[in-house]
C-alpha cells in the first residue's frame, strides 16, 4: 500500500501482501468474494458478518491464504469496537476497511407511502448507520498508523430512480455523500476512502425476485447479464492496492447501466 505522497509505485511492486483487512457481510455475496480476493492477493481478512463465516475462511485456508471469522452486527457500536480489538489482537492493526454487509427491505413495500418505520429503521441502521460505525471504529487506528484504505459498497439505486427502493435508495445515498464527506476529512492522514456502486449482481440477495425481474434486470445492463461477485471484489481489490491517487468516489461497476441512454 502507498500513501499520497509516496513515490510513483513499480506496478511489479504493487500487492496486499501482509495488509490487513476486514470485510463486512463476509459470510456470503459480495463480501465473501471479496474477503476471498483479498486473501488470495495475500492480505490477513478478517471475515465479519452477524452470521457465521467458518466457510468463508475454510475457503480462504485451503486456498493457502490467512483469515479468521469475526461476528459483527454492523448495526451496533459496541459490536464493531469488539470486532475491531479482536483483528487487532489478531493481527496486528487494520489497513483495509471493506463495509460490505447491506439489506434490503423486505418487510414492507419500498416506496415513500408503502414503508413501514420499522423497515426504514432497519434498512437505514444496516446499509447506512454500518458503514458509518465501522469507518469511525477503524480510522482512529488507520491514522496513528500512518494510513489506510476503505471501500463502501453503495449502489446504483444511489444515483439513478428504480422501482421500489426508497428506504435502499436513501441509504445508499447517504453512502456515497458520507464517503466523499469522509475522503475529505481524511486525506490528509493518508486514509483514502471510496464506494462501488454495483449495477445488479447475482447473489443470494436477489433470491425472491422472479424470474422475469432477474431478466429484466439483466437486460438493463448495456452488457445484457447480471455481474458477478468476483466482479465487485475486484474492484475493491483495485482501491486497496493500486488507488493511491483516488478518493472520495462512487465509482459505478454496474455493466454500463449507469451511462445507457433511452434507446
Ligand atoms: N447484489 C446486488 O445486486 C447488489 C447491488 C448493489 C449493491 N449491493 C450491496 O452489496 C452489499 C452485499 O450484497 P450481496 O448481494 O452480497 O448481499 P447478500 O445478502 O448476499 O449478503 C449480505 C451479507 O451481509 C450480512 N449482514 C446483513 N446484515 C448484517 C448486520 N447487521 N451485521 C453484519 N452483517 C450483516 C448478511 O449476513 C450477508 O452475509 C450490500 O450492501 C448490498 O446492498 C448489492
Amino acid at each position: 500500500m502507498t500513501s499520497p505522497e509516496s513515490p510513483v509505485p513499480d506496478p511489479r511492486d504493487a500487492t496486499l501482501a501482509g495488509s490487513v483487512a476486514l470485510v463486512t457481510g463476509a459470510a456470503q455475496g459480495i463480501g465473501r468474494a471479496t474477503a476471498v480476493r483479498l486473501a488470495a492477493e495475500g492480505a490477513h481478512v478478517a471475515c465479519a458478518d452477524i452470521r457465521d463465516t467458518a466457510d468463508t475462511v475454510k475457503q480462504i485456508e485451503a486456498d493457502g491464504g490467512s483469515a479468521r471469522g469475526v461476528w459483527v452486527d454492523v448495526r451496533r457500536a459496541d459490536a464493531w469496537s469488539e470486532a475491531v480489538d479482536d483483528v487487532v489482537a489478531a493481527f496486528g492493526r487494520v489497513d483495509l476497511l471493506a463495509n460490505v454487509a447491506g439489506v434490503v427491505n423486505l418487510q414492507s413495500e419500498d416506496t415513500v407511502t408503502g414503508l413501514t418505520e420499522e423497515a426504514w429503521d432497519e434498512v437505514i441502521a444496516t446499509d447506512l448507520k454500518g458503514p458509518w460505525l465501522g469507518m469511525r471504529a477503524v480510522i482512529p487506528g488507520m491514522i496513528e498508523q500512518g494510513g489506510g484504505r476503505i471501500v463502501n459498497i453503495s449502489s446504483l439505486a444511489a444515483l439513478r430512480g428504480l422501482p421500489n427502493l426508497a428506504s435502499y435508495s436513501a441509504a445508499k445515498g447517504g453512502v456515497a455523500a458520507l464517503t466523499r464527506q469522509a475522503a475529505f476529512e481524511y486525506a490528509r492522514h493518508h486514509v483514502l476512502i471510496n464506494a462501488i456502486a454495483p449495477g445488479t449482481i447475482d447473489t443470494p440477495i436477489l433470491a425472491d425476485i422472479t424470474p422475469e425481474m432477474r431478466q429484466a434486470n439483466a437486460d438493463a445492463h448495456l452488457v445484457r447479464r447480471l455481474g458477478r461477485p468476483e466482479e465487485i471484489a475486484s474492484m475493491v481489490a483495485y482501491f486497496f492496492r493500486e488507488g493511491a491517487f483516488l478518493t472520495g468516489l462512487t465509482y459505478p461497476v454496474d455493466g454500463g447501466w449507469s451511462v445507457k441512454g433511452n434507446f
